[in-house]
């Protein structure tokens, strides 16, 4: 494991390094407050901070068009992606359940990116294949039900365009990806899947960011 960076490389951060450089880098501003918060009854399961930043800019960075997001919840992410892209652009963003999609309706009007947002209620399983049309797209972001990732990988990487950046949050399945079941199975099968389609890497935030380009 010499080569694994991660092991055997001290880890510089801590807490307050982590807090005073998302405050400098990563604040938010009225739009991105409201969509951050998790109301009663929502689970606060968003991308921090930085992560969402990162998002942002790596959406800007490869001047994408039109992207598709996978896990509304209540819009946090979807704003970060929706604002960065470029002048015309549309995020189609899928949710499964009808009170979420509600907030985030609410959520992205009051982030000024109601005109480019698209939210399409139900299953990803059944509602991805309906946004085919309006491919091919620069950008998937996955961030939905863990067992369905391989799934959601194989449709991102079809509807992809060559260069188009396809994402995976929680690519460490809570800490499980390496354990010896279905579910570990499937998100490796996820992992291998972007990796054989894509230039890829997975990157240690909290719980794993997958990061793709598609060849
Ligand atoms: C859960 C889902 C997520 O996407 C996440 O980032 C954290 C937790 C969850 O379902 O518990
Ligand atoms: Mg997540």
């Amino acid at each position: 494991m010499a080569d694994n960076d991660s092991r055997a490389g001290a880890r510089y951060y801590n807490e307050a390094i982590l807090d005073y450089t998302q405050r400098v880098h990563a604040s938010h501003d009225a739009g991105l407050t409201r969509a951050f918060a998790t109301p009663d009854g929502v689970p606060a399961i968003q991308l921090g901070m930085s992560e969402g930043k990162l998002v942002h800019l790596l959406v800007k960075m490869i001047g994408a068009r039109k992207a598709v997001e996978v896990g509304t919840l209540v819009g946090y992410s979807g704003t970060q992606i929706a604002r960065a892209l470029a002048p015309g652009g549309h995020l189609w963003t899928c949710e499964f359940d009808p009170r979420h999609a509600e907030l985030a309706r609410a959520n992205f009007a009051a982030a000024g990116v109601g005109d480019r947002v698209t939210i399409v209620v139900g299953p990803g399983v059944e509602t991805l294949p309906t946004l085919n049309a309006h491919g091919p797209f620069d950008v998937v972001f996955i961030d939905a039900d863990k067992q369905n990732y391989e799934h959601y990988g194989a449709w991102a990487i079809a509807n992809l365009r060559p260069g188009g950046l396809v994402l995976g949050d929680n690519a460490f399945l809570f800490g499980q990806l390496c354990d010896d079941d279905a579910r570990a199975r499937a998100m490796r099968r996820f992992h291998e899947g972007v990796a054989a389609a894509c230039d890829s890497v997975c990157i240690p935030t909290p719980d794993g960011l997958v990061l793709g380009i598609k060849r």
